[in-house]
């Protein structure tokens, strides 16, 4: 089978080295109700300068993944499997002790609501220096000295005079700098941000973002950024995984994903959000249907209750087979890259503008050209559902 190919060096595929490397990630639960299988045999890997963004409905499994990477599960109630390698370091078999001083110091985490980081007890300046002193060693006073340095570097005017302030006097934007400020502290390798500028409005979201990547320039931290929103993506990353269901459903550059995805679940998605290729006189169509439980996902390829197109693959390949996602660019559907470029060129495309019917258009010819140069005497492959 044809599946175009990544461009070189690029960390969203598969292989090569990394700096983190998450190989056949599964995450189970034991609830009461059964078993949750949250994440389902997950791989991908991030480089150091580089931004990877995680985007998929709610419930796909994105904050697991990376709650997960930074081993901040019960393991009295979570069963976890594969391999996750930080900078050659495998961490699904650290102990506590390791995992405690990876985090900060190797590898840090951005929440969504900076409540959850912060504590309302202390003063800000204590919360950004006490890490540091912790992971250094350094002198009380080098540590202060530090934290008003760290205020300075995200943008808090008179930092001096701010360190010795509580969080509750600073504003929602203020405080996610603040928590940026004690990520960063130690300059770790390794940020995971998850949904970090969702609370904030859209001109403190654009700050926060270029602060985040003002900071990686600076320390060449890995980012591995968790996101509803398909235009923060667009503006921040470098590369793009699509979870559903716990799983990898397509991955690529930004720039490969945006301009000509290849499933069908990426498609709902381009169509139900407001991004950067949407036209935003077009009204936005939702994704039927609802994401599948995950005490009991659904058999062969988990979307196909809720996709349009299993009528173009043969067989009942989509509700009993489970389609793979191939190593590099790529997407994990049954459909052969002709149909995947040829059905959303003429039935997803129009709905997004014109931007997304030239770039389909693109993608299209480049799709046929390769589907010929495939053509080997006696091979059917390319031609599987389209018999
Ligand atoms: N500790 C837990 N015990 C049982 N189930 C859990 C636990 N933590 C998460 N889950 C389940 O795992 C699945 C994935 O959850 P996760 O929080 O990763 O979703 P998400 O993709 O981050 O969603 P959102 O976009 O809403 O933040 C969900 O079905 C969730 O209910
Ligand atoms: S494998 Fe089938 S159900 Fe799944 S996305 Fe592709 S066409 Fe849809
Ligand atoms: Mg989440």
């Amino acid at each position: 089978m044809s599946t175009m190919t990544m461009p070189a060096g690029s960390p969203a595929a598969t292989g090569g080295e990394a700096f983190l490397s998450v190989r056949d990630l599964y995450v189970r639960f034991s609830t009461e109700d059964g078993i949750v299988k949250a994440v389902d045999g997950l791989s991908f890997d991030v480089q150091r300068g580089r931004t990877l963004g995680i985007v998929g409905e709610s419930g796909s499994g994105k904050s697991v993944t990376n709650l997960t990477i930074l081993g901040m599960h019960n393991p009295a109630t979570t069963t976890i499997g594969g391999e996750i390698v930080l900078d050659g370091q495998e961490l699904t078999g650290a102990s506590e002790r390791q995992l405690q001083q990876l985090r900060g110091n190797k590898m840090a985490m951005i929440f969504q609501d900076p409540m959850t980081s912060l504590s309302p007890y202390y003063t800000v300046g204590r919360q950004i220096a006490e890490p540091f002193r912790k992971h250094t060693g350094a002198t009380k006073r080098a540590a202060h000295e530090r934290a008003v340095e760290m205020l300075a570097k995200v943008g808090i005017p008179q930092p001096a005079q701010r360190v010795h302030d509580y969080p509750h006097q600073f504003s929602g934007g203020m405080r996610q700098r603040v928590v940026i400020a004690m990520a960063l502290v130690c300059n770790p390798d390794l940020i995971i941000a998850d949904e970090p500028t969702t609370a904030l409005d859209v001109t403190v979201q654009a700050q926060i973002l270029d602060l985040l990547l003002e900071m990686q320039r600076e320390f060449g931290s890995a980012i591995v950024l968790i996101t509803h929103d398909l235009g923060v993506v667009a503006n921040t990353a470098d590369d793009l995984l699509v979870m559903y269901a716990g799983r990898a459903v397509e991955r690529g550059t930004v720039e490969e994903v945006l301009r000509a995805p290849q499933h069908p679940y990426t498609w709902g998605l381009l169509g139900s959000m407001p991004s950067l290729t949407t036209d935003v006189s077009l009204p936005l169509t939702p994704i039927p249907g609802t994401p599948p439980s995950l005490l009991d996902p659904p058999t062969g390829c988990p979307f196909h209750p809720r996709c349009r197109f299993t009528e173009h693959v043969s067989g009942a390949r989509c509700r009993t087979e489970r389609p793979e996602l191939p190593d590099g660019r790529g997407a994990a559907c049954h459909l052969t890259p002709s149909q995947k470029a040829e059905l959303y060129a003429e039935d997803v495309a129009p709905a997004l503008g014109e931007e997304a019917v030239e770039a389909a258009a693109d993608a299209e010819r480049a799709a046929d050209a390769e589907a010929v140069e495939d053509q080997v005497p006696g091979s059917t492959d390319s031609e599987e559902n389209e018999q």
